[in-house]
């Protein structure tokens, strides 16, 4: 949530024109009081209420070191899907105990990566994944845990691109395959199964492809136990949807009560004891606690048609407009209400016409030079940032009340040009 002060916006008790005095723009801005309030909300709702639950970040929506050590003092557990979002929580010192290995396709070196950190559990999403596993427990003696992930074929409401449990996907284990992958645990001698995971979404609203998704793995979970007497964990994903523009965001009780709900109605039915539920959001809990701030650049009147005002940055740091056709709200941040009006695309400066922000949005009649800040652009906005153009990667900010620090610095020419090699 942003602060109006003298009609300038606030990021807590941040001033956003200082934020661009101190940084430059573009800059990524997250609010620390608003994602430790979130993570509040989120263990009220889950692990205070339900016990034996784990909440583990999906670091893919926003990861860099100073992240991972917030992640880590709020005792939350980490989930990573590369080796390089493993190396940044080790180098940040992240517990590898409290990290989960996810993601299709998971490398050799990857996952001797984790062996070796001893990394708390594995989501094997692949045979061949579990073909080195065997291999790797072997050459480093190590215990690893083992969940698999499967694919419980429910559809949902959301763009094609973040629907990830259709029977049409690359991510994890048919339903009637991943049995046979299970078995081949039991002859390892390091290798631990512990359970099942799935992830059927992003950006959801609705509670019931969750429970589907619960009913259709039960049949999976009645077999499992004719070949072993635990499931110790069940991993239900993340997904829960947030306010971009106009959404009305769920409480996170209105998807996590039905959820406990039908798994304990369905450990009941087997007469076992409920494991332990993991779940894994990651935008929910970052991403309406981010701002972009940009300053204005050219702006171009066609008159009758549009008047574009172009920003300093563009899809280089958020992509998401481009690729998802998603929406966002702004405000002028050095003005933030005004009686003269007018209607503005704001653009990117990418050569490419799809390269805008925000089509058609009413704001105060803006300068170049103004601040515009954009909300929400928290999640998979720094994460999927690129150096399209030759662009440099903007710096994060953590603000915290009236504290401000640089968690990420912002890049220079010379690092852009780093790994180019003279022939
Ligand atoms: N767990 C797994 C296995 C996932 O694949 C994902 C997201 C999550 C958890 C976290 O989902 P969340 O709570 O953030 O919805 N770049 C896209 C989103 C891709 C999501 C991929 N997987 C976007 O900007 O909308």
């Amino acid at each position: 949530m942003i602060k109006i002060r003298e009609n300038k916006a606030y990021i807590e008790d941040v001033c956003c024109l200082d934020l661009k005095k101190h940084y430059g723009t573009p800059l990524y801005v997250y609010s620390v009081g608003q994602m430790k309030k979130t993570i509040n909300e989120l263990k009220k709702a889950f692990t205070s209420k339900y016990p034996n639950t784990i909440i583990s970040y999906a670091s893919k929506a926003f990861i860099c070191k100073a992240m991972c050590q917030f992640i880590e003092k709020e005792g939350l557990n980490l989930d990573v899907v590369s080796g390089g979002e493993l190396y940044t929580a080790l180098q940040a010192g992240f517990d590898p105990s409290r990290i989960e290995f996810n993601g299709n396709n998971k490398l050799y070196e990857e996952l001797e990566m984790a062996v070796k950190n001893n990394v708390g559990k594995i989501i094997v999403d692949g045979e061949e994944e579990l073909e080195y596993l065997i291999d790797l427990s072997h050459k480093y003696r190590r215990k690893i845990n083992l969940l698999f992930r499967v694919t419980p074929g429910v559809e949902v409401h959301t763009h094609k691109y973040i629907t990830t449990a259709k029977e049409d996907t690359k991510f994890g284990f048919p339903l009637d395959e991943v049995l046979e992958q299970v078995k081949k645990v039991s002859d390892e001698p390091y290798l631990e199964f512990i359970g099942y995971h799935f992830h059927i979404g992003s950006q959801l609203f609705e509670s019931q492809p969750y429970v589907n998704a619960l009913n259709n793995i039960t049949p999976l979970l009645k077999e499992t136990y004719e070949i072993c007497d635990e499931i110790k964990e069940l991993n239900v994903g993340g997904g829960f949807g947030i306010n971009y523009t106009d959404e009305e965001r769920k409480s996170f009780s209105y998807f996590l009560d039905p959820i406990m709900n039908k798994i304990d109605e369905i450990f009941n039915h087997f007469k076992k004891e409920r494991p332990v539920v993991t779940i894994e959001p990651g935008r929910s809990i970052v991403g309406e606690a981010g701002y972009t701030l940009y300053t204005v650049g050219s702006i171009k009147n066609i008159e009758g048609v549009r008047k574009y005002v172009s920003i300093d940055g563009g899809m280089t740091d958020n992509i998401r407009p481009a690729l998802y056709g998603a929406k966002y709200d702004g405000v002028v941040a050095n003005c933030v209400e005004s009686e003269k009006k007018e209607v503005i695309t704001i653009c990117g400066k990418c050569c490419e016409s799809g390269d805008i922000i925000r089509e058609d949005i009413e704001l105060p009649e803006v300068r170049t030079g103004d601040l515009i800040l954009i909300r929400s652009t928290g999640a998979y906005g720094y994460s999927m940032s690129s150096n399209y153009n030759q662009l440099l990667k903007p710096a994060v900010v953590f603000v915290e009340g009236k504290e401000h620090k640089l968690v990420v610095k912002r890049q220079s020419l010379e690092e852009l040009i780093m790994d180019d090699l003279e022939v």
